[in-house]
């Protein structure tokens, strides 16, 4: 089966019984929520009504219909940003984003005109929150901040940068991407306007599964218009949600793979799972330093980072070792810029990228033993 630490990207394994979810799904209901009365379609809608509940609770947001299902973090992203910003508006973000976010600002920058401050960070990814304040206009529109670096793993001051666009009442977006699963958030208490997550990454479900929780009184402009399955003669998209921003048939089978992920995470514990991430993660800080000539970029205090570590060794391309390490030793690991140039600019690693771990909740340190003893002998160093 391989050493899998490429969890950043997506989670590997999933629980057993989001397959079998997903498998009991397709074999025996099969049909589409929110659009037929006969009983197969009811359980489809209380099965996606369920994950809707789960939704709310796990990031403890009180009204159900703002839980919105998309098909993945860029689409809840690209939803949120699209929605909200109009020509002439000005947004705030991070240093560190994902392209999910970066190129559509860039895109919105070049086609309608808002313009875009980026929040400095140091080279370890830390953001003072004082500095978002000193970027705030008349026409600050949205503040955008990834929860923590898909690369170097810094998590960010969150709830202080929140509680600086609340006083200024300018809508906060937070992308979940590496955190939905992992970390407890709560879009109250963390001052979050909108939560863009995803299913496949730490909430240890389905690809193709995903949301946006708003926790916001705006309007948002729907990304795609359709069917809803009710009010068919109106000609447009209705204005109450979820059925405003949510559209075409949805993905159940993944939702319910969804569903049985939370059930999973609630019975064990995101703070189980949160400490089980951390145990590996101080062991492979540790046990890669043995590593003769490697860099370790990004912040060395499991307390400061999500379980990512980034690294190149002196004399090898980041992705000849993520090659090796795949051919020779069965590890697979991601290379490159993984989608977030800017992050890149941060550490100095632009022009070569790195190569990355992602360890999730099912690796063990025994996986970081064979990753460190692969490396040594990559780095021909025994
Ligand atoms: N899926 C992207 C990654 O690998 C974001 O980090």
């Amino acid at each position: 089966m391989g050493i899998y630490l490429d969890n950043a990207a997506t989670s590997f394994p999933k629980p057993i019984q989001v397959s079998e979810a997903v498998y009991n799904f397709m074999v025996n209901i099969g049909a589409t929520s929110g659009r037929g009365a006969y009983e197969k379609a009811m359980e489809s809608d209380r099965l996606v009504y369920e994950t809707r509940k789960s939704i709310a609770s796990l990031f403890k947001q009180d009204d159900l219909k703002k839980v919105i299902f998309t098909s993945n973090v860029t689409e809840s992203l690209n939803l949120a940003i699209k929605g909200i910003l109009k020509k002439g508006n000005h947004v705030i973000t991070s240093s560190l984003e994902h392209n999910a976010v970066w190129r559509s600002l860039k895109t919105l920058e070049r086609d309608i005109g808002i313009s875009i401050s980026k929040v400095p960070c140091d080279e370890y990814g830390y953001t003072n929150p004082d500095d978002v304040e000193k970027y705030i206009k008349e026409n600050t529109a949205l503040i955008i901040f990834t929860h923590a670096s898909n690369v170097i793993g810094t998590i960010q001051p969150i709830r202080e940068i929140g509680f600086i666009a609340r006083r200024y009442k300018i809508p906060f977006l937070v992308d979940a991407a590496q955190t939905a699963g992992v970390y407890p958030i709560d879009v109250k208490k963390d001052n979050i306007d909108l939560l863009a997550f995803t299913g496949h990454k730490s909430l240890l479900g389905p690809m193709g599964t995903g949301g946006l929780i708003v926790n916001l009184d705006k309007d948002i402009s729907p990304l795609k218009s359709g069917g809803t399955g009710g009010d068919s003669s109106y000609e447009y998209q209705p204005n109450y949600f979820p059925n405003r921003l949510e559209t075409g048939t949805p993905n159940v089978g993944g939702i319910v793979g969804l569903l049985e992920a939370i059930k999973f995470i609630q019975e064990t514990g995101i703070d189980t799972i949160l400490n089980k991430e951390k145990e590996v993660l101080s062991y492979a800080l540790k046990r890669l330093e043995e590593v003769e000539d490697i860099s370790i970029y990004g912040p060395k205090d499991i307390e400061k980072i999500v379980s990512v570590i980034t690294f190149n060794l002196k004399d090898k391309s980041a992705e000849e070792v993520a090659y090796e390490l795949d051919q020779n030793y069965d590890i697979m690991i991601r290379a490159g810029l993984h989608c977030a140039p800017s992050a890149h600019n941060v550490i100095g690693t632009q022009k070569i990228g790195t190569a990355r771990i992602g360890i999730g909740y099912f690796n063990e340190k025994e996986d970081i033993d064979l990753l460190v003893d692969a490396l040594k002998k990559i780095n021909n160093q025994n």
